[in-house]
């Protein structure tokens, strides 16, 4: 008999285009997960619309961000991948547990904090209640890890606490879930700023590298990246305190060639900055480029799109549904006759 994995459950918002920095830190890294865990990802557009968005690009992220996972080589046959709004189950159990958390609770989360203050003019419930649909989108799963970035780590603390009290209450219903760290990939930082890392949803910028842009645009952005000729030095060394930006074109070509930081200083012993951005954006255009293809061929075969999405759904929904009807009974909803 197969032994059962762990799950393994994690939710991305389609606010953003994907960069170099979400592949080479994270994404690269999941396609060898799912031989160790029952893997769960979602698109998750329903926590989009706590922001505005025009509609259309909201659809279209939403769809090409579920086509370039798949091109960066999660297996929609060994992984679950689907678009959140389509397994009613989140919703409705978003709104039950919004009945289990406390207005103190939702108050205190430091991300609610910080986008209140930024978007003043936007301060909708959604945004308030946001974590316990986030903790609807976990607790169906009945996963043993959610891996996120440390600035969703309190929004898991607490649907840990929202899963206990509904255990406290109704007896065992939810799995505990614990944040994963996950295995750090590179960490690709933006090529202006190489003091920030270079985000997903940052405006667009000379910075960023996403991994639809063109060839010409890689190369261009990589042949403006900063390189800190200030020291005056100017030879390919890695010495992240003094050339930060010289260590992060290391970090992102290693990451793309497999060589070693001692490798790739002898190679462009003797050769300018010039050189050396050429030759890390070229081998930024080869890593993606397989990436862009099939993505684009994806977003193309609308019927692959659909089967992908059914399936996905199909798949996500029959886990989902089991754990909402035992949350309904235990609270005391009449079960609907089907
Ligand atoms: N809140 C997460 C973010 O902003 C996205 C998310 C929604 C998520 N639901 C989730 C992540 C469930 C992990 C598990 O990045």
């Amino acid at each position: 008999m197969e032994e059962t994995k762990k799950v393994m459950l994690s939710g991305i918002k389609p606010t953003g285009d994907l960069t170099l920095g979400s592949y080479l830190g994270a994404i690269k890294n999941w396609a060898e997960r799912a031989e160790q865990f029952d893997c769960y990802y979602f698109m998750a557009d329903l926590h989009a619309l706590t922001t505005r968005n025009n509609p259309a690009d909201l659809r279209r992220r939403t769809l090409e961000q579920l086509a370039q996972y798949v091109a960066c080589g999660l297996d929609p046959e060994k992984n679950t991948l689907f678009i959140q709004s389509h397994v009613p189950a989140h919703a409705e159990l978003g709104w039950v547990l919004n009945c289990y958390t406390m207005f103190g609770e939702l108050s205190r989360m430091t991300q609610f904090k910080d986008k209140s203050r930024k978007n003043a003019d936007n301060v909708n419930g959604g945004l308030f209640t946001y974590p316990s649909l986030m903790a609807a989108d976990i607790l169906l799963y009945q996963p043993d890890y959610v891996p996120v970035g440390d600035d969703q780590k309190q929004h898991v603390e607490l649907t840990r606490d929202i899963a206990q009290r509904f255990n406290n209450l109704y007896s065992d219903t939810f799995k505990i879930p614990e944040p994963y760290i996950p295995k750090i990939g590179a960490r690709v930082m933006d090529l202006q700023d190489p003091l920030s890392k270079m985000s997903k949803s940052d405006d667009v910028g000379t910075g960023r590298v996403c991994l639809m842009d063109k060839p010409e645009d890689i190369a261009r952005k990589f042949k403006r990246a900063v390189t800190d000729s200030e020291t005056g030095e100017r030879c390919v060394r890695y010495a992240p305190e003094e050339k930060p930006g010289v260590a992060n074109l290391m970090q992102i070509y290693a990451a793309c060639t497999g060589r070693s930081f001692d490798a790739i200083e002898d190679e462009f012993a003797g050769h300018g900055y010039g050189d050396f951005k050429t030759a890390v954006g070229e081998a930024v255009i080869e890593t993606l480029r397989p990436i862009r293809e099939e993505a684009s061929r994806i977003m193309k075969d609308k019927g692959y799109l659909e089967t992908l999405c059914k399936n996905g759904a199909e798949k996500a929904s029959y886990i989902a549904n089991k754990t909402l009807r035992k949350v309904y009974k235990k609270v005391g909803l009449v079960p609907a006759v089907r």
